[in-house]
């Protein structure tokens, strides 16, 4: 089989899998927060280097004030609950526009990154607040910045100069972009990243069904794919 480097998941699907049950859409997402940690322990065991999972968007504050309010309940019930992912070595990172939370939740997320950073396994990064045009505005004032203070010049500007201006500076290229849930667009993530990533759209399953053989079943397309980054072999 042959394995990306670096996974990015859409979790999307958990409204509609709540919806099918007659349920609030908040039960979706803890039925979607649920789905994670195999789907992560597989992604670690099978030699992923990078897996990163889109949990909430700069568009998501959009949503009844009910529904924002539940997700990020249940993102920090999930930085309370990470040390049972200690033992099995993988290594955290979020990352997005942080400092819209609350101090609290942002010195979690500190903790959390600092307690995980011995580790020598998977990079388990979650994106949250995250918009792949914010990021790439951000990454453009940056380096505007750095202009009008004579650090570097205009022509020295590069795709690595950009790349080191990203939330995921130092992280490989997204690979394989997989999206269940039947949407099949990209939904501003990882814009500049998903460069030359194969995508796989898994149309019959929703978020919280989610299962590590998806993830199978996705590299097995992967393995099919030819990837010419736009060459002619
Ligand atoms: C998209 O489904 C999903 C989200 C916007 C949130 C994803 C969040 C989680 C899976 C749980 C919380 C995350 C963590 C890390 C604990 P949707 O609500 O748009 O579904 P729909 O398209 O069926 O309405």
């Amino acid at each position: 089989m042959y394995i990306p480097k670096h996974i990015a998941i859409i979790m999307d699907g958990n409204g509609r899998w709540a919806k099918k049950r007659a349920l609030a859409r908040y039960f979706g997402h803890i039925a979607g927060a649920k789905a994670i940690k195999p789907v992560v322990l597989h992604c670690n065991d099978i030699g992923i280097e990078v897996l990163t999972l889109f949990a909430f968007s700069t568009e998501n504050w959009n949503r009844p004030k009910i529904e924002v309010a539940g997700l990020l309940k249940l993102v920090n019930n999930y930085l309370d609950n990470m040390d049972r992912y200690l033992k099995y070595n993988v290594r955290m990172k979020f990352f997005g526009d942080l400092t819209v939370f609350s101090e609290d939740m942002q010195q979690k997320i500190k903790c959390v990154e600092e307690k995980f950073s011995k580790n020598t396994g998977m990079l388990f990064a979650i994106a949250l607040n995250y918009g792949g045009k914010d990021e790439i505005k951000n990454a453009v004032k940056n380096i505007a910045n750095m202009v009008k203070k004579n650090e570097i010049q205009p022509d020295e500007i590069d795709e690595k100069l950009i790349d080191e201006n990203l939330y995921t500076k130092g992280l490989p290229m997204v690979d394989l972009l997989i999206r269940p849930g039947g949407e099949f667009r990209i939904s501003n993530f990882l814009l500049w990243q998903s460069a030359y990533a194969e995508f796989v759209f898994l149309k019959d399953v929703l978020w919280p069904d989610f299962k590590p053989r998806h993830i199978d079943i996705a590299i097995d397309e992967y393995g099919k794919r030819n990837r010419r980054y736009g060459n002619v072999v």
